[in-house]
């Protein structure tokens, strides 16, 4: 290749894949590769601008008329090496300037550790208290402690009450949650921070709102919302070294959230009512009612909330895992999420390393990425039936919701048939073997006899529902069960909510080749009297009812009314850059109330594992 072609062909591969890293998916292989064609591209300039004849050279006009110089604009498309000395110019710095921003998204979480970000969330909450976490730095101190002050959300102004004391320290990043009780069922709370002499802290600046679960001993069912989703970067498609922060879909979901405008009639009335806003007559013809008019109760988020590997690994120092907690809850974007919305949190393989499974008690990065994880995340969780684990298990109303470690346990979902109305087992990554990939090994595609088992489990169980993260795509799957009596499960998988996916290439199946046999039932009325036939079908074990992949930004808003007990519902809602994508209605089978308690408990996860035949060492 003669040396004139190997600045643009060089600078064009670097800009290739700046624009990859930068806009579609940040791939670990940038650094070393940006740097590496970068310093390429400006050898391969220096050295065909210094080999080349000069512009006025007189022998040079000759042999290389000066009408086979390209247009400059050409020259700085295609990064055209040129003997004029602009384009050269541009060239370099359009590069330089790719380069800069790279390494600004790489680099990020080093160049701003977000030490001083101070925030408060809720997490866990119960019909009778809330967990609540604080992170609160001092300057020149290593400990302190803050009171938590709080009241009910009342017409009057009652005085604020003293909650519990959290103790702050260095040691810990600063970080620390605690458990407000002796609240009231289903009634609105708002708190905020005292220090340790009664001087009210300026953050935050107005109370944190939050409203208990309801008294799962009331019979009358339940109507609420969630928000399921997982897998984000802050400033990913980068947006410029301003957009640090950004999450846009933390903002796009908090748009979606914001109460639509007040119908008239309930400005007339002067009545604001955020749960329900179609019981009046008038307002039918202004809003049909959307789903999104009930404010969401709180936020499942299945993981990959930091990228600890993506696009750079540094390493298992301590630091290097508390920073990417620190720079997410210092978003704007999140903090417009979780002042406001209870969030539980599960993790996955980038929490701690790509693809991660293992036993838990592997050497590094497992401890520092789990204390990290515990820290900022885990400890607001609902609290784990075994010390120290991170899967754990609640209800709201007459509704379960079984959160598992699929990276270190597969737990198996404890489930028995007529305690809960819905169900909800929540896993970061697809139960579904459809996904063709790396998800062949990385989900429980990986593990067909663990799967089966637990399918078997789950069809004698009505109204399962599977969420799940992981694979950057939305797909909601239903699985059909072997027996005629069997339910259907259904799985629904979203992600990512502020991350790349993959444009073109697809790798979901629609169904699995794996059939089960059924025979359906015709009865038709003729002169004769009734006719009763049947038909052999084949039905698959798994097929996709929906598969979006497109979309960077991805949430599902599941909303659930079990209020008619012949008739439960549950309604889907999921949403793709901002816009509702797709809607879905389920009608659940009514379940008859064995007992109002969930009664099994895992004596020993261990033995369990092994009750399902489950061997260590083998992890998605
Ligand atoms: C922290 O300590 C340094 C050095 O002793 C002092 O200059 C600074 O004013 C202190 N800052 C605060 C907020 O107390
Ligand atoms: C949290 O606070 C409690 C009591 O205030 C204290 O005992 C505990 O050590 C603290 N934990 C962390 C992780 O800072
Ligand atoms: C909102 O509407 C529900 C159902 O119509 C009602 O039970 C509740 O009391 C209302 N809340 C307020 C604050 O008006
Ligand atoms: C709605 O309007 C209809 C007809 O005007 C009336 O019969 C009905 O009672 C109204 N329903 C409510 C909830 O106000
Ligand atoms: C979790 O499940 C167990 C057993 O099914 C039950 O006893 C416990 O109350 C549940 N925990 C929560 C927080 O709902
Ligand atoms: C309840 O579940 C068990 C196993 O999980 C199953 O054997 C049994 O048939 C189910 N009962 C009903 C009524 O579905
Ligand atoms: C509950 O659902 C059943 C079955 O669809 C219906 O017949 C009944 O009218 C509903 N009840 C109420 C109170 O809406």
């Amino acid at each position: 290749m003669s040396l004139a072609l190997l600045p643009p062909v060089l600078s064009t591969l670097f800009r290739l894949f700046a624009y990859i890293f930068l806009q579609i998916i940040p791939t670990r292989l940038a650094i070393p590769v940006l740097p590496l064609l970068h310093l390429g591209y400006l050898s391969a300039l220096y050295l065909s601008l210094s080999t080349a004849p000069e512009p006025h050279d007189p022998d040079a006009k000759k042999s290389q008329p000066k009408d086979t110089d390209p247009s400059p604009l050409a020259a700085v498309l295609l990064g055209l090496r040129t003997r004029d000395r602009l384009p050269n110019v541009l060239n370099v710095l359009i590069n330089t300037g790719l380069l800069l921003a790279s390494l600004d998204l790489a680099l990020n979480p080093v160049l701003f550790p977000e030490q001083d970000v101070t925030f408060t969330r809720v997490g866990a909450v119960y019909p009778d208290a809330a967990k609540i976490m604080l992170r609160y730095p001092l300057v020149n101190e290593t400990e302190h402690e803050v009171q938590i002050l709080y009241r009910e959300v009342t017409q009057s102004v009652a005085p604020w009450k003293d909650g519990p004391f959290i103790t702050l320290s260095k040691d810990n990043d600063w970080v620390n949650a605690t458990r407000l009780g002796s609240l009231w069922p289903d009634t609105k709370y708002e708190y905020i921070f005292s220090s340790a002499d009664g001087i009210l802290l300026p953050y935050p600046r107005a109370p944190i709102h939050f409203q208990t679960f309801p008294d799962p001993r009331l019979d009358s069912g339940s109507h609420f919302k969630f928000i399921v989703s997982s897998c984000i970067t802050p400033n990913f498609p980068y947006k410029g070294p301003l957009a640090r922060n950004n999450i846009q879909g933390f903002d796009l979901l908090s748009q979606s959230l914001t109460p639509p405008p007040a119908p008239i009639a309930s400005v007339l009335g002067a009545e604001t009512n955020e749960t329900d806003s179609s019981a009046s007559n008038e307002t039918e013809s202004i809003t049909p009612a959307p789903v999104t008019s009930i404010f969401p109760k709180f936020m499942l988020f299945l993981g990959d909330f930091i990228y600890a590997d993506v696009p750079v690994y540094f390493g298992d120092d301590e630091d290097a895992y508390l920073r990417l907690y620190r720079r997410t809850y210092a978003s704007p974007s999140y903090r417009k999420i979780y002042e406001h919305l209870p969030m539980l949190h599960a993790y996955d393989d980038h929490e701690i390393i790509n693809n991660y499974g293992g036993s838990g008690l592997d050497p590094s990065p497992y401890p520092v990425a789990v204390n990290a994880f515990k820290l900022y995340n885990g400890a607001v969780n609902y609290d784990s039936p075994a010390l120290g684990d991170h899967y754990f298990n609640f209800t709201y109303g007459d509704v379960a919701f079984f959160v598992m470690d699929t990276r270190r346990y597969r737990s198996d979902p404890e489930t028995v048939n007529n305690t809960a109305t819905f169900k909800f087992i929540v896993s970061s990554v697809p139960f579904t073997s459809l996904w063709g990939h790396d998800a062949v090994k990385d989900s429980w595609g990986g593990y067909e006899v663990e799967k089966t088992q637990i399918l078997q489990d789950l069809h004698s169980v009505p109204n399962v529902f599977i969420l799940s993260g992981d694979r950057h795509e939305f797909a909601a799957i239903e699985f059909t069960g072997e027996s005629e009596g069997s339910y259907p499960v259904q799985e629904i998988s979203t992600s990512p909510l502020n991350m790349f996916y993959i444009p073109f290439v697809r790798t979901l199946k629609l169904q699995s080749e794996d059939v089960v046999q059924r025979t359906r039932t015709e009865v038709t009325l003729t002169e004769d009297g009734p006719q009763v036939e049947t038909f052999d079908e084949e039905i698959p074990r798994e097929k996709v009812l929906e598969y979006i992949a497109r979309g960077t930004v991805k949430w599902s808003s599941i909303e659930v009314d079990t209020t008619n007990k012949t008739r439960p519902l549950l309604r889907l809602e999921t949403w793709i850059d901002g816009r509702v994508a797709y809607q879905a209605e389920t009608v659940g089978s009514p379940v008859k109330f064995a007992s109002k308690a969930l009664t099994y408990v895992p004596s020993s996860i261990k033995q369990l594992l092994e009750k399902i035949g489950f061997q260590s060492k083998q992890w998605f």
